[in-house]
């Protein structure tokens, strides 16, 4: 396996639904890599810099005054997606192409192909795709496929509280959105990987794909 030390490190990306293991195998496989005596390191999107923390407080909505009192309203989708858009930029600029090019490898729970999925789903797909044609491409792209149904089960057992029914529609929208975005993605490399395997196998499937790209 090519050491990060030495030349540019690679960007890895794991996709998924909801529920789909995203960042439990993005902790394994950077316990993994550095195991092995790799740079490895590992974040997420939306990420931990100022935009990302706004992006969490905009999922949450945002409140407006009505006559009636005030209520929470959802925030304009085509706002979403630039702020998304922003903070991947910002992720990169600031943390992502820093390290590659100090020669570690970066692995990131969601990144453009989560925008096209989920804001594709509210606002123009090609507004989308637009917005992060700055972002650049990762070297490896790993879907985690899991079914909506699955993926739900997973999300009620760990958290409470959750208004299942629509949720359930959603993700079978995203999901489909996934399938049908990642068919067309043009990229970078893309491995689709069972994600409803015992968690060590998906753990040796997302190896095995980093290890391909390394030989
Ligand atoms: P998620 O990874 O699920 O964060 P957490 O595990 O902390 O809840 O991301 C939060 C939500 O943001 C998730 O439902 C997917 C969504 N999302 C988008 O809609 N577009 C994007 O570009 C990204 C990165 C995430």
């Amino acid at each position: 396996m090519t050491k990060g030390k030495k030349g540019r490190g690679r960007f890895i990306v794991l996709e998924g639904i909801d529920g789909a293991g995203t960042t439990t195998q993005l902790a394994r496989i950077v316990d993994w890599l550095q195991d092995r005596g790799e740079l490895a390191h590992g974040t997420h999107e939306p990420s931990e810099g100022p935009i990302g923390a706004l992006i969490r407080q905009v999922l949450r909505g945002r409140l407006v005054a009505t006559p009636s009192g005030k209520k929470v309203e959802p925030v304009d989708p085509a706002a979403v997606a630039l702020l998304f858009a922003a903070d991947r930029l910002d992720h990169v600029h600031n943390e992502i192409a820093p390290l590659l090019d100090q020669g570690w490898h970066v692995i990131c729970d969601r990144y453009v192909v989560s925008s096209f999925a989920y804001q594709g789903l509210e606002t123009d797909l090609r507004f989308v795709r637009q917005i992060n044609e700055k972002a650049i491409t990762p070297d490896l792209t790993i879907f985690l496929k899991v079914r909506p149904e699955v993926a739900m089960a997973r999300i009620e057992a760990s958290r409470i509280g959750r208004e299942s029914f629509e949720k359930l529609n959603i993700q079978k929208k995203v999901a489909a959105a996934y399938e049908e975005l990642l068919a067309q993605y043009r990229g970078g490399r893309v491995v689709t990987i069972d994600g409803e395997q015992a968690v060590s196998s998906v753990t040796q499937a997302v190896r095995n794909a980093v290890e391909d790209l390394f030989r």
